[in-house]
This record gives C-alpha cells, sequence and structure tokens, in this order.
C-alpha cells in the first residue's frame, strides 16, 4: 500500500514526531510506502507532493514545525475540490491518507472518508487542546512551557517596577493554554474564553494584589472577552473555514486597568512563540505514539478513525467524533483557579 501523509492547520511542535514514528513503523513493519502531501490539503488539491521514506525522517524527532509545510485551505470550499483530491490520489497511486491536524483538516477528513469513500485516518494535533475524543493533543504541553516560563520570567520585572502584567495567550476559543499555564505560573488573574470576565471584578483583583505589597500577572486567553458593553473588542478577518483571526484582548485590557486603577499596566503577547521550537518530552511521546497507532490503523483498514489518548492508552475513536463538538474548559476546573485570584 502506499500512504498519504498530511499536516494542516497551525502547525505545533510534534508533528515531525508523528511522521517520524508512522514512516518509521509503516516501512519496518509493514512494507507500507508513504508520499508526503505539502501544506495540508493544498498538498493533495494541487499534487505538490514530497518524497517521504526513511532517510526523509532522520533526525526530526526534536525539530519544531512540520517538514510537509502546513495552510489553512479548505478544499470544500474548492470548486471541484474534492474531485481533484481523488483524482490526485488516484493518480499518486496514494491508497489511504493519514491526516495530522486539528478541528478543520480532521472536519475536512471526516467529509473525505464519510461522504466521498476516501480512506483516511486522522491523528489529533493543536496547542489549544480543544479536540473532542482525546485527554490530550500534542503540542499543547509545550504551549504550556513556554507560556509558564514567560509568566515566571514576568513576575520578578513586575515586583521590580510596581506594574500590572498582561500576558495573552493563544487557545482560540478554549482557555485551555491560559488555565494550565496561569496555575503552573501563578498567575493572579486567569481570563479564558469559556467564562465573560466582568473589568470592575478583574481591577478589584488587581488592587488587591497591589495593596498587599505584590504585582499583579494576568494571563489572558486570545479568546476571552468582557461582559456586554464593558469595552470595546475588535472581531479579526476570517479564515477559509470562517474563524476570526484573533489577539488584541491583551492591550485593550492593560489599557482598561490602567485607566480604571490608575496603575501602570503593560501587556506581552506571547503569539506563535508557543507554537514554534522544540517539542518537549511529553509532546514527543505523545506524537510518537500517535504516529505508531495511526500506521496501525492503515494496517488494520481501520477508516474513519482517529488516534487518540485515554488515560495512558491510545484508542481509535470515529472521526467525526473528535470534530462534533470543541473541548473546553469546564467551570469545576476554572472554579479551582479561582482560589488564587488577586
Ligand atoms: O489553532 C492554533 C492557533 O495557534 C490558535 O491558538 C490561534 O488562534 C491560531 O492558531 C492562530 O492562527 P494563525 O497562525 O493562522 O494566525
Amino acid at each position: 500500500m502506499r500512504i498519504g501523509v498530511l499536516t494542516g492547520g497551525g502547525d505545533c511542535p510534534g508533528l515531525n514526531a508523528v511522521i517520524r514514528a508512522a514512516v518509521r513503523k509503516g516501512v519496518q513493519f509493514y512494507g507500507l510506502e508513504f508520499v508526503g502531501f505539502r501544506d495540508g490539503w493544498k498538498g493533495p488539491l494541487d499534487r505538490m507532493t514530497k518524497p517521504l521514506d526513511v532517510e526523509a525522517v532522520r533526525g526530526i524527532l526534536p525539530r519544531g514545525g512540520t517538514i510537509l509545510g502546513s495552510s489553512r485551505t479548505n478544499p470544500l470550499k474548492v470548486e471541484g475540490g474534492v474531485e481533484r483530491i481523488k483524482e490526485n490520489l488516484a493518480a499518486e497511486e496514494v491508497d489511504a491518507l493519514i491526516a495530522i491536524g486539528g478541528e478543520d483538516t480532521l472536519g475536512v477528513a471526516t467529509v473525505l472518508g464519510d461522504q466521498h469513500g476516501v480512506h483516511v485516518v486522522g491523528v489529533p494535533k493543536t496547542i489549544d487542546n480543544d479536540l473532542n475524543a482525546t485527554d490530550y493533543t500534542f503540542g499543547f504541553d509545550t504551549a504550556v512551557h513556554v507560556a509558564t516560563e514567560a509568566i515566571d520570567r514576568l513576575h520578578t520585572t513586575a515586583e521590580s517596577h510596581s506594574r500590572a502584567l498582561i500576558v495573552e495567550v493563544m487557545g482560540r476559543h478554549a482557555g485551555w493554554i491560559a488555565l494550565h499555564s496561569g496555575m503552573a505560573g501563578g498567575a493572579n488573574v486567569i481570563l479564558i474564553p469559556e467564562v465573560t470576565f466582568d473589568i470592575d471584578e478583574v481591577c478589584g483583583w488587581i488592587e488587591s494584589r497591589f495593596a498587599r505589597g505584590y504585582a499583579p500577572i494576568v494571563v489572558v486567553a486570545e479568546g476571552a472577552h468582557p461582559k456586554d458593553g464593558q469595552m470595546q473588542i475588535q472581531t479579526g478577518e476570517l479564515d477559509a473555514f470562517g474563524h476570526a483571526r484573533l489577539g488584541g484582548i491583551g492591550e485593550r485590557l492593560a489599557a482598561e486597568i490602567e485607566h480604571r486603577t490608575k496603575k501602570e499596566a503593560r501587556t506581552t503577547v506571547l503569539g506563535h512563540t508557543q507554537r514554534g521550537g522544540t517539542p518537549s518530552p511529553f509532546d514527543r511521546w505523545l506524537a510518537t505514539r500517535f504516529g505508531l497507532h495511526a500506521v496501525d490503523a492503515v494496517h488494520d483498514g481501520d477508516w474513519g478513525k482517529m488516534v487518540a489518548l485515554r488515560g495512558t492508552d491510545i484508542i481509535r475513536v470515529p472521526l467525526a467524533d473528535a470534530t462534533k463538538t470543541l473541548k473546553t474548559v469546564p467551570m469545576s476546573l476554572y472554579e479551582e483557579a479561582k482560589v488564587f485570584f488577586g
């Protein structure tokens, strides 16, 4: 069998570890052949390929990003896109695809598999950790490490200057990165998309922190938003999957905090630093296991499945389950973190 591999959506640390594991096991154990498709769904759409054999995956385990490239191309929005993909897969003599991606990439994989008979196995990735049906996605742990280190560093400079420091983290519509890094870094306020914040309450926490002789650190998720009418928030342009580009809440928050508390407030936007660089050991371990199990699913002809982490086991779940609903932060977890606010 000849297997196509693609990585779609926002990149994250660990993608190369999946590719390496799938190719190594596929070639060595099952005698499979591989071809890489470049830049997510753009690859099979435009027949952009890259050789993918054991030589090609040597040394890539600790490397961030993806050797295959990525994009947010949505072939379902391209006229004749599905037919083009099917033709190109046939022309490349590809029997099945391993699609490594988040909600959007796997959503396309689900449609191609369920409605158009493409043989596909999914692997969940995203720093946002918002995919249902898996306990964790790889990339998330690395992002939390980056954000936690930043928070640790910001504490000392915030104290020196008696400033409120705001850290804006990614995560789209889920507050996982904010919650985990905020708790790990001892933030004094954590704001997540799942709970609209009250700016009066936020300023109260900031003032109480200053009153005790310390400088507050606020971790705000890029998708967090205030109660209606409290602050003006801009919405960014939409991508091919209809998602607005987020970012900017940190700056808005700092301006509002300064205005209301008369204390200096500054913002650090961590942005793509959370997605770049070498994966953490946990992400390498998880990504490697996902790659091994994805190729087992291919060998078994178990199409339309996604590999997932359940406890310490890797299981297979229907692809459709992964993208049906977003996995967001439950209120009970957020309540735990609130013990440390203010
Ligand atoms: O989904 C991963 C992610 O990093 C989100 O946290 C963020 O909102 C988005 O991608 C940013 O996308 P881009 O890199 O296309 O600006």
